[in-house]
């Protein structure tokens, strides 16, 4: 059964933005669900997150919800290996999973998607409304297990973004029907024998190495986010119609990465846009699916203008990652909104930090990696090498290396020195921001905080009382219809769509 036979007119007028890792959690997403909008996770990174949380005593009751997965053993592998009753102490170090290779575990691959589970279960418990997943197209090698376990727990649809996710919208409808699927993977090759051939390196899942009797399953929503029109129009033309249900347009100023600016150019390393990057929405909409724009959006005005351009709506990140039901801890995310407030914290775009090589918005928060000092300080490693690229090496091996890794690990394994410089370890940032952070020598990893444009005015919380919740940032969204909001709000909550 397709899950993607919405119509128009069922589709909710705002997407709370998938935002990892971990920020939109599922209790984020289960809350703006329940409220009759549309709900997202992130599966980046999530099968740390699930070791790590099981390590801490389980705080969000994981254990109950695998229960229910239809992978006994890895469920069972998962708690007797991770699990700690009384979690761990002060300043100790977390387990850690073997990193994801490129020529993939099944055993890697069946521990992700059972991670991905637990957060599209929990996301979706005890409503009936809509819950999405989002995903990078850079990490090639997580996609289709997040996909497998998260359609697995029913997830309504798929949000993928960071670069061009042509080849996952052809694999969805694969997994659904439980057939393998697979991706290309774009090593570089330049190290191997002139008779490699690029396109002979695929990243496979295989339904049956995940569950013996892969079921048939309902086939999720895709909306590949992108910033141009020009994407979105080759993506319409090279992909059969029924794989792409609807778009999100994302512009420079959003939170998380954004696509590099198309003239190429920085002053120093903050990205320069223009009118160029700018996507035309009149060629979006005449493709005749439905839109949502992001990136500055997240206002009544913002949300009017997207229904007058004939968009169904926006996707808001920002204004939800400092939400109380974020994965944030409480004290960060009071510190951030306070530092908002008084201008102490500011938003930057910074063009080298993200091992990924697009441009991401830093929050200049004190005591975290938005400090230069504090980011020379850190000794570098790469023990989660979720950000990792594909190489081959001259024996014809398909390995990984990260910029953001030890220099003379990622010069060793044929990468330009010049690659390395200011890249920093957003995998061990990202976790220390949901306050799961790596402790090395006693030391905890420092955080880096993302976060829009948006934060720059924020319309919530005050120096006061630095704190609001999933359903303060809808009611301001709403904003000046409190009275259609309202009554839209009353109605999906019955209906339950
Ligand atoms: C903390 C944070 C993390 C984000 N992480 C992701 C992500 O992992 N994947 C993604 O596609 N977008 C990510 N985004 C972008 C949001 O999903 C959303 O599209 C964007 O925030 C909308 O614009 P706004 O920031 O102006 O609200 C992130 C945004 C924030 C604020």
């Amino acid at each position: 059964m397709p899950r993607n036979d919405f119509k128009q007119s069922d589709l909710p007028s705002i997407i709370q933005g998938g935002m990892g890792i971990g920020v939109s959690s599922w209790r984020l997403a289960r809350t703006v669900a329940q409220r009759g909008e549309l709900g997202v996770i992130s599966g980046t990174s999530i099968d740390s997150v699930v070791v790590r949380e099981l390590q801490d005593g389980d705080p969000h009751g994981r254990r109950q919800v695998l229960q229910s997965y239809p992978d006994e053993d890895i469920a069972d592998h998962l708690i007797d290996r991770f699990y700690n009753p009384e979690g761990r102490s002060e300043h100790e170090p977390y387990d850690l999973l073997p990193i994801h290779q490129f020529t993939p575990r099944p055993k890697s691959q069946r521990i992700l998607a059972a991670a991905t589970y637990t957060e599209v279960q929990l996301a979706k418990e005890g409503h009936d409304g809509l819950v999405g997943m989002n995903l990078l197209a850079k990490l090639k090698r997580y996609s289709l297990p997040c996909i497998y376990g998260a359609m697995l727990a029913g997830v309504d649809f798929v949000f993928i973004g960071a670069g061009i996710p042509m080849e996952e919208a052809k694999q969805i409808p694969k997994l659904a029907a439980g057939e393998p699927a697979s991706l290309r993977l774009d090593p570089d090759t330049s190290q191997a024998d002139d008779d490699v051939l690029k396109d002979t390196y695929t990243y496979d899942l295989d339904p049956a190495d995940v569950l013996s009797d892969p079921p048939s399953l309902a086939r999720p929503a895709f909306f590949p986010i992108i910033s141009s029109d020009s994407l979105a129009r080759i993506m319409d033309a090279k992909l059969p119609d029924e794989h792409v249900d609807g778009w999100i347009i994302e512009g420079p100023v959003a939170g998380g990465h954004n696509a590099p600016p198309r003239n190429k150019r920085y002053d120093g390393d903050t990205p320069i846009y223009d009118e160029k990057d700018v996507a035309d929405l009149g060629r979006i909409r005449d493709l005749g699916k439905p839109f949502y724009l992001a990136g500055g959006y997240g206002s009544p005005e913002g949300l009017q203008y997207a229904t007058n351009v004939g968009a169904t709506g926006i996707q808001v990140g920002s204004l939800f990652s400092l939400a109380e039901e974020s994965g944030y801890p409480e004290n960060m995310t009071k510190r951030l909104i306070r530092g908002l407030h008084t201008g102490d914290v500011s938003v930057d775009t910074d063009g080298r930090v993200s091992p990924t090589g697009f441009p991401f918005k830093v929050l200049t928060l004190s005591g975290t990696h938005a400090e230069d000092e504090n980011d020379q300080r850190r000794t570098r490693i790469c023990d989660l090498g979720y950000l990792r690229e594909p190489y081959v090496d001259e024996k014809g091996r398909l390995l990984g290396r990260c910029p953001a890794e030890p220099v003379d690990d990622y010069v060793r394994k044929g990468g330009d020195e010049e690659a390395t410089k200011g890249r920093g370890c957003l995998c061990n940032a990202l976790m220390a921001n949901i306050g799961l952070p790596q402790y090395r020598d006693g030391s905890p990893e420092l955080p880096l905080y993302t976060g829009g444009d948006a934060l720059l005015n924020l319309p919530l919380g005050s120096v006061a009382n630095p704190s609001y919740d999933a359903g303060d940032v809808l009611a301001y969204l709403y904003g000046d219809t409190p009275a259609l909001a309202h009554a839209m709000g009353e109605t999906k909550d019955e209906t339950g769509t």
